[in-house]
């Protein structure tokens, strides 16, 4: 892929309010970013179609929000305080922080060529301190992943819904990691947010119900409008299985800087669930009714990020187009991703009438679909920027329109005009975006 093409996304971002620099009038605050109108818009239709697919698509999952801080003891038990860390060097000259999977072996600085310190573990976790004191016995840590939430709620969901394995909780939410080396824009930041399920099963089946997921998850992408050829999937080795798991795949995404993870599906076996009875003190086993036996679900966990499918959605989305020697930059983002659904525009800005009728068009889409009004450009450059967000129908109206009550429709993505009049023109853009 073009290797040049995430300077283009990133500056599209700035240029048309999908992300932004987060505290950008004080310098900026380094890897940390800020969702515009567009960006928050994006970001909302891609959870939404998450949780239509995960949640209310299916009988068998429960949606829940659990808090960001959890009992300190929760992360005893999950192997965070333990497990979650990875190898640091200190570079003596630069003072750069590297991450030694990154270093390869190297034994000098990459940077600066200085030397550097042995490698030591640095726990991923953020620690804060609930009241106002701040002592160890007050410290609790930012979630790393929004799982364990789920894992201590089990016992809740098993009791308020009484659901049979196979069955799942689904969860969207913040996640903190006090990353070493963050970067590539949006892929790797210290505060993420994070799309995951836990699905219980029968350990008898958990290999075949692996297998379910991960094709599920790869199809999900698809169909949101990911092209298949920069997919693929990529099985863990044992030696990079995290300390919980007994298997997992990663579903890959061919950006710019090369093949990286969008979403890791893992089999957790029933160690959480063992780990919150043994240091909760509470029975966490299901009771299989026809069997007459008790024992711990293995845990299947498709667990992908928020920000990083975006970048994906953006950066797979993003065309240029030669149009009569013209360079098109065209955003084209899928119906359900797209973040505007219709723009309308007035061709003459000085003449009231057009605004009006515009306006009150505007006025009456707005009730039922995802619409803008914008004059301040000229037409074409009033295109240029819908393309750029990758708005799917401009609706323009004319000097005519006052006359034969007719507007303008041009698609997205074939740049085709279409008049159609105004009585009619909800219910065409309705049927457009809806079939
Ligand atoms: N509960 C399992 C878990 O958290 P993970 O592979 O560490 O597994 C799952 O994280 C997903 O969360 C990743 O595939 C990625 O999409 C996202 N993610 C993890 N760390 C991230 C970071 N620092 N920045 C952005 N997204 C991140």
């Amino acid at each position: 892929m073009d290797s040049k093409k995430i300077d283009k996304v990133v500056s599209l971002c700035k240029r048309r309010g999908f992300i932004f620099q987060s505290s950008d009038i004080y310098g900026g605050l380094a890897n940390t970013w800020d969702y515009g109108p567009y960006g928050v818009e994006l970001k909302n239709n891609l959870k939404r179609a998450w949780w239509q697919a995960n949640v209310y698509a299916r009988d068998d999952i429960y949606g829940m929000d659990a808090a960001i801080l959890m009992h300190p003891k929760a992360w005893e038990a999950s192997g965070h305080i333990d497990n979650f860390f990875d190898l640091k060097s200190d570079c003596k000259s630069c003072k750069k922080r590297l991450k030694s999977e990154d270093l390869k072996n190297k034994s000098k600085c990459p940077e600066c060529g200085g030397e550097l310190t042995e490698a030591r573990p640095f726990n991923l976790m953020f620690k804060t301190h609930q009241g106002p004191v701040e002592d160890t016995a007050n410290l609790l840590y930012l979630r790393p992943e929004t799982a364990q939430g789920m894992f201590v709620n089990f016992a809740n969901i098993l009791d308020s819904r009484h659901p049979k394995l196979p069955f799942g909780i689904a969860q969207i939410g913040k996640s903190f990691r006090n990353e070493i080396t963050p970067g590539n824009f949006i892929f790797r930041t210290r505060e993420f947010e994070q799309m995951e399920i836990e699905y219980f099963v029968n350990p008898n089946g958990a290999d075949k119900k692996l297998e379910e997921w991960i094709e599920n998850r790869f199809n999900w992408y698809i169909a949101l409008g990911l092209n298949k050829a920069n997919l693929r999937k990529r099985p863990h080795g044992k030696e990079e299985l995290a300390h919980y798991a007994l298997a997992c795949t990663d579903i890959e995404y061919n950006f710019p800087f090369g093949w990286s993870e969008l979403e890791g599906i893992a089999n957790r076996s029933d160690f959480d669930l063992k780990r919150h009875a043994e240091y909760s003190g509470k029975d966490l086993r299901y009771f299989d009714d026809t069997a007459k036996e008790r024992f711990f679900p293995y845990i299947i966990e498709p667990s992908g990020g928020v920000d990083r499918s975006l970048l994906a959605f953006l950066t797979d989305a993003y065309h240029e187009e030669d149009v009569r020697g013209k360079i098109r930059v065209v955003l084209k983002l899928s119906r359900e991703l797209a973040p505007v659904k219709t723009a309308v525009l007035p061709l003459l800005k000085n003449r009231p009438e057009i605004i009006e009728l515009a306006r009150r068009i505007t006025q009456g889409l707005k009730k039922h679909i995802v619409c803008i009004y914008d004059d301040t450009a000229a037409i074409g450059k009033l295109y240029r920027r819908q393309d750029e967000v990758g708005t799917l129908y401009c609706v323009t109206v004319d000097v005519e329109s006052l006359e034969d009550k007719q507007v303008t429709v041009r698609e997205r993505d074939t740049m085709e005009q279409k008049r159609i009049g105004i009585d009619r023109l909800k219910e065409y853009l309705l049927e457009k975006l809806n079939n």
